[in-house]
């Protein structure tokens, strides 16, 4: 039975898409078979993964989500494989995803109309889950329908926040909907944690942020700013394949390496990291 996991934060632009890509795409070169779910309609994921949207138009998550009969596809039919590594490195059938559309934003409106709304991409992957160590979720960035949806079938959720002050504060509001859901659809979801993005040493409000991100929240990662994430989605390449040396790399990994332990805990001191 796979583990779900949901990457998930309200706030644009934290790093949700370039999170889930790595970390799904890391647990891949470990070996493990993962399964990328892209429920967002802006389509980031899909692209980032090398895929034009509009080629798998219907086989997408919306023929996954949807109910009309016209349109409604076996989810087997919609699960796509992704080339890990640079000259086929790592064997092609460790990662898949189920691509993303713009027709998702409509369909988002419809699942409003339906009952058990937050119980659909539950009951979607139910079928496939057995086939999967691992389905990472990338959710977009409105608590939506979606991310309930998302949510309410995750075993956990990882919070990337972006090291400055309004994002920082913007966990309250995440953390209230995890509670409900935990209240009304999921009693076991878990928080594993949050990871810091967008760090840069040379700010002394980074730091500051951090360290208080390090006090409240089991904070799990601190992914430094760099260019990477920018150079590897022309090659639908995520970090961890593009420059595995890289401390942005490292710190990715070391995320994979806590969610194949199931230990959610940050090696090192905060106090010894780069100022
Ligand atoms: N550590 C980083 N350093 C520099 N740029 C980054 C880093 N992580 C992500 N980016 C870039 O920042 C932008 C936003 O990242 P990403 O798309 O992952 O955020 P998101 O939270 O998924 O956004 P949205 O809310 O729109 O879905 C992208 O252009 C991405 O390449
Ligand atoms: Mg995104």
């Amino acid at each position: 039975m796979s583990e779900i996991i949901a990457i998930a934060n309200q706030k644009g632009g934290v790093a949700k898409t370039i999170t889930t890509h790595n970390i799904a795409v890391g647990l891949a070169m470990r070996g493990k078979k993962v399964l990328m779910v892209d429920l967002d309609s802006q389509a980031s994921l899909t692209i980032s993964a090398g895929m034009e949207p509009s080629d798998t138009a219907d086989n997408s998550i919306v023929s996954v989500l949807t109910d009309e009969p016209g349109r409604k596809r076996d989810i087997r039919e919609c699960i796509h494989p992704v080339e890990v590594g640079e000259k086929g490195q790592f064997p092609q059938e460790y990662c898949y995803i189920i691509p993303s559309i713009i027709d998702l934003a409509d369909l988002e409106w419809k699942m409003f109309a339906r009952v058990s709304r937050e119980l659909i991409l539950r009951r979607a992957l139910e079928p496939i889950k057995k086939d999967y160590d691992y389905i990472v979720i990338d959710c977009p960035p409105q608590l939506s329908i979606l991310t309930i949806n998302a949510l309410s079938c995750a075993n956990g959720v990882i919070i990337p926040v972006k090291t400055d002050y309004l994002s920082y504060r913007g966990l309250t509001h995440l953390n209230d909907t995890i509670a409900s859901i935990q209240t009304l659809t999921n009693p076991g979801l878990k928080v594993y944690g949050v990871v810091a993005t967008f760090y840069e040493s040379r700010t002394k409000n980074g730091t500051a942020i951090l360290m208080e991100l390090n006090r409240e929240y089991n904070l799990i990662g601190i992914i430094p700013k760099t260019v990477l994430p920018a150079q590897g989605v022309y090659k639908g390449l995520s970090v961890v394949e593009l420059a595995p040396k890289h401390k942005m790399a490292h710190a990715y990994m070391d995320i994979v390496d806590m969610i194949i332990s199931g230990k959610y805990e940050r090696k090192g001191d905060i106090n010894d990291v780069e100022k």
